[in-house]
């Protein structure tokens, strides 16, 4: 007897789980920092554009194909489009996911160091000087052994909750973590904003300054909309797969895409307010979160206790993404080859943690066979990944839906659950055809500046 697919417990189940799957490093550390060194509110217009044209149609499609299927990306490529190649680009999902995660969780253990140290010190020792923080950085990720320690517990908790299910583990727990998430912001936001000086991060976030967006801003966002929304890999498709037909797609595709953009703004709110008030450098870059901030906690009063929220929070934030990339490398297992749930999870769990293991060597600990084209296999892994790997698997789901399923037989199984007639069929092609030139040209771009040297545009 075939065994009925496990589904989410309710739609708000589902809605947090994929929320908390989008909302991740990305909102909290990428891109507040993008932002702040690419013209505040004039990049965050052309994030927002991206985002709703390339990312929603691509979101709303890997749900649809997800729920039409029943099945991870593997099989549902291989059912929508039986005995043709198109079930590659499900293994190409699957390989992301397994590179994702390697590094991912790497970062996830910083973020559970991070946590700690705050906890236990207060961050006193590096109170104003940035210099003490960024060596102190820095010597704790080319340690050898403890961010491999504090990366092995988070890659541990992943597995924790995976191997309890769907509704068990990843629904159970984005019901507790999300909130939490969002109610942490908010008190940092409000602590913030109260902080003499701290409305100048609002102006700085939220003031365009058009002369400091260049075309390689344009570019930055259009990849970073992929890696936000947890495009490109067949997340989205794995996670509709858990959906009965009762559900709106395109709806829910949109409420998790304003999630994720409220969560971003606010986490920019909290980091720059902070910046602005102790007279910090909001220009830092990739830095701030891990040099910079710890520099300013222990100058405010109640630093203690904001540093270690702030980045309890940015450690609720990235397991919520890593269960949902641990997710589709477990389900490809169960769907495929008919693993058990707690085979396939403890089975890969430990090989991405062991190849985890050589990407944090890679950082200093252990340097010398672990480089990649001159960079450290770390930075290899986060570079194929969001430059090569996510957009063109969204591409390729885009391209699928509009040339090999076809728009008449997506928008059939996209108004089952829907009201009404929804978006006539032109609007769905062009907006699915916008999607796949604009991805095209990115990936194009990458590619001729790799071999030229310079991009087409940046
Ligand atoms: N969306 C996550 C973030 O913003 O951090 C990262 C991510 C999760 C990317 C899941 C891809 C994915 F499949």
């Amino acid at each position: 007897m075939v065994e009925k697919r496990e589904h989410w417990g309710s739609r708000f189940g589902f809605i947090l789980a994929a929320s908390g799957s989008a909302v991740g490093l990305g909102n909290i550390w990428k891109y507040p920092h993008m932002a702040g060194s690419n013209g505040g509110a004039a990049f965050t217009m052309i994030y927002l554009l991206c985002i709703a044209v390339v990312g929603l149609p691509i979101l709303i499609g890997e749900f649809v194909i997800g729920r039409k299927t029943q099945l991870s990306p593997v099989g549902a490529f291989e059912k929508l489009a039986q005995k043709s190649w198109w079930k590659y680009v499900g293994f190409l999902g699957v390989a992301s996911a397994f590179v994702i995660l390697s590094f991912y969780s790497v970062v996830g253990g910083w973020t559970l160091r991070y946590t700690f140290l705050a906890l236990t010190t207060g961050f006193e020792s590096f109170a104003g000087n940035p210099d003490i923080a960024s060596d102190a950085f820095n010597s704790f990720v080319s340690n050898a052994w403890n961010p491999i320690f504090w990366h092995l517990i988070f890659m541990g908790l992943c597995i924790w909750i995976i191997v309890n299910g769907v509704k068990g583990g990843i629904e159970r727990w984005s019901k507790v973590m999300m909130p939490m998430i969002l109610v942490l912001l908010v008190i940092l936001m409000v602590r913030g904003i109260t902080l003499p000086g701290g409305m100048e991060g609002v102006k700085f976030l939220f003031l365009p300054k058009f002369s400091d967006l260049t075309a390689s801003s344009v570019v930055l966002a259009l990849g970073h909309a992929f890696f936000t929304l947890s495009l490109g890999m067949g997340t989205m498709i794995t996670y509709g797969s858990y959906l009965g037909k009762d559900q709106n797609l395109v709806t829910s595709g949109i409420l998790i895409l304003v999630i994720d953009t409220i969560i971003a703004l606010m986490a920019g709110v909290v980091i720059f307010t902070t910046v602005f008030a102790l007279g910090a450098d909001p220009g830092e870059g990739p830095g701030l979160i891990f040099t910079i901030l710890p520099t300013i906690f222990p100058q405010m009063p109640g630093g203690h206790l904001w540093g270690t929220l702030f980045f309890f929070l940015l450690f609720l934030a990235a397991l919520t993404s890593a269960i949902s990339i641990l997710e589709v490398v477990t389900a490809y297992f169960i769907d495929q080859k008919g693993w058990s749930r707690s085979r396939a999870t403890y089975v890969f769990g430990s090989i991405i943690g062991i190849v985890g293991v050589f990407c944090s060597l890679s950082l200093g600990g252990f340097t010398d066979f672990s480089t990649v084209f001159n960079i450290s296999f770390f930075n290899f892994l986060d570079y194929a990944s969001s430059k090569y790997m996510l957009p063109i698997g969204g591409m390729l789901t885009a391209i699928f839906v509009l040339y090999r399923w076809g728009i008449p037989k997506f928008l059939e199984e996209i108004r089952e659950g829907q009201k009404g007639k929804g978006l006539p069929d032109i609007v769905v092609k062009v907006l699915f055809s916008i999607a796949i030139v604009v991805v095209f040209f990115i990936i194009a771009n990458e590619i001729v500046e790799v071999f030229t040297g310079s991009p087409l545009i940046g």
